[in-house]
């Protein structure tokens, strides 16, 4: 049995998954992927959410087909989740996008490619097969990002999710301490660490040197496209931090397929961006990895989904690690959810196997709880599937 395969029958969890990532990866790669940002707050904030809300359990329903399958931005999907755009797929997994998209493709769920991947969109879009989305940064010099939205239409990706939550670069002390920052510095620590994982030496790294060079953000205009170590940065062109309401409008005019916004925490915003024609908005704090201290995304959500009242479809991410989590955004008006390190533990253990347990694992979790608490169908997860402390009764209530 190939090694992948032996670590992979030990996974019954995304936190199995996780601790095999985190064997396999050097630490400048597992912390990238692993952490948010600063002190941490808002990555706990969003776990701490998720793991106080309780559900309650229904019984003597009828749970003898339930089906987490259904209709999500206008196609079909074995369970309301999405894979998130993450960039770093790529150093996880030898070709990490089209592992992770194909595991998606086979789990019937749809793939979000991100405009930082190593992976040219046209190879993944003619090599994985089934629903994809692509990711935008939308840069200074909007003439680039929008020939990357013309190339996406072209090569067939339905979607068009605009990432809008990163106009300041994040400060992520673990990174700099690791030596995984951009220009990608090669220092003693950071070598030590690439040594003790000769694992992931022979088959990530060597394999890129050996076949296309050091990692490129493939999809990056030519003149744009640097190796992780190059020590040239456009950090001006590229820059994000002069964007409106009008480059909403703008995409919308340019881009034909399901357009949808990604970092929404404030209801006002919500509001603003269905009035401008999104088909979705994702309620993000991205994944705790950007603004410290944010709330966590399902505190704000309810007021969100209420606010923009069917009008757009919501859904949300950061924190899925368990189906009861999936069933917890719906209960409080998602109509779907984007996994990010969840499926990222996955590939950075098993490749395209261990991608697809992870969705496998999430898909059953789900269906679970939703036998548990008596809905057989996604649609039907409400509010009532929650449970709520009575109201204290007052010592001067009289019945
Ligand atoms: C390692 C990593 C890289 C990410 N890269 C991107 C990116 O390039 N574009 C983007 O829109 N979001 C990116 N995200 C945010 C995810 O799309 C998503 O919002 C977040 O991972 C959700 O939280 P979760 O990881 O707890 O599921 C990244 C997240 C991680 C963990």
């Amino acid at each position: 049995m190939r090694p992948a395969m032996r670590r992979l029958n030990h996974c019954y969890n995304v936190a199995d998954l996780r601790s095999a990532a985190r064997r396999r990866l050097p630490r400048g790669v597992f912390d990238y992927l692993d952490k948010g940002t600063e002190d941490q707050l808002s990555l706990q904030n969003n776990r701490h959410a998720l793991e106080s809300l309780k559900l309650l359990q229904r019984v003597l329903a009828d749970v003898s087909d339930v089906q987490p399958a259904c209709e999500l931005l206008g196609g079909a999907a074995s369970m309301p989740l999405a894979i998130a755009p993450t960039g770093i797929a790529g150093l996880c997994w030898y070709k990490g996008e089209l592992e992770l998209a194909r595991a998606a493709a086979r789990a019937g769920v749809p793939f979000t490619l991100a405009t930082g991947s190593n992976t040219p969109m046209e190879e993944i879009a003619e090599s994985a097969g089934g629903r994809l989305w692509f990711q935008l940064y939308m840069w200074r010099k909007r003439s680039l990002s929008y020939d990357l939205v013309r190339r996406a239409a072209a090569a067939g990706f339905e979607a068009l999710i605009w990432t809008v939550d990163i106009p300041y670069r994040p400060n992520r002390e673990h990174d700099r301490r690791n030596g995984f920052y951009s220009p990608y510095k090669l220092n003693l620590r950071s070598a030590a660490d690439s040594l003790c994982h000769p694992r992931w030496l022979a088959s990530v790294l060597a394999r890129y040197l050996a076949t296309t060079g050091m990692p490129r953000h493939a999809n990056f205009p030519p003149e744009y496209q640097r190796r992780f170590t190059s020590n040239v940065t456009h950090a001006n062109e590229l820059r994000a931090d002069q964007l409106s309401w009008e480059d909403v409008a703008r995409l919308r005019d340019i881009w034909p397929g399901k357009l949808i916004i990604k970092g929404i925490m404030r209801e006002e915003d919500a509001c603003r961006a269905v009035a401008c024609g999104v088909d979705g908005i994702v309620v993000s704090n991205h994944g705790g990895r950007n603004l410290d201290s944010a709330p966590a995304t399902l505190e704000v959500l309810p007021g969100i989904a209420a606010a923009v009242g069917g009008k757009a479809t919501v859904l949300v991410d950061s924190g899925i690690r368990r189906g009861s989590d999936i069933a917890k955004c719906l209960a409080l008006g998602a109509k779907g959810v984007l996994a990010g390190r969840a499926t990222l533990y996955g590939v950075a253990a098993g490749g395209q196997a261990g991608a697809g347990l992870a969705l496998d694992i999430l898909r059953e979790e789900l269906r679970r709880t939703m036998a548990y608490v008596g809905c057989q169908r996604v649609g039907d997860l409400g509010s009532d599937a929650l449970w709520r402390p009575a109201q204290p009764r007052s010592a001067f209530t009289h019945s």
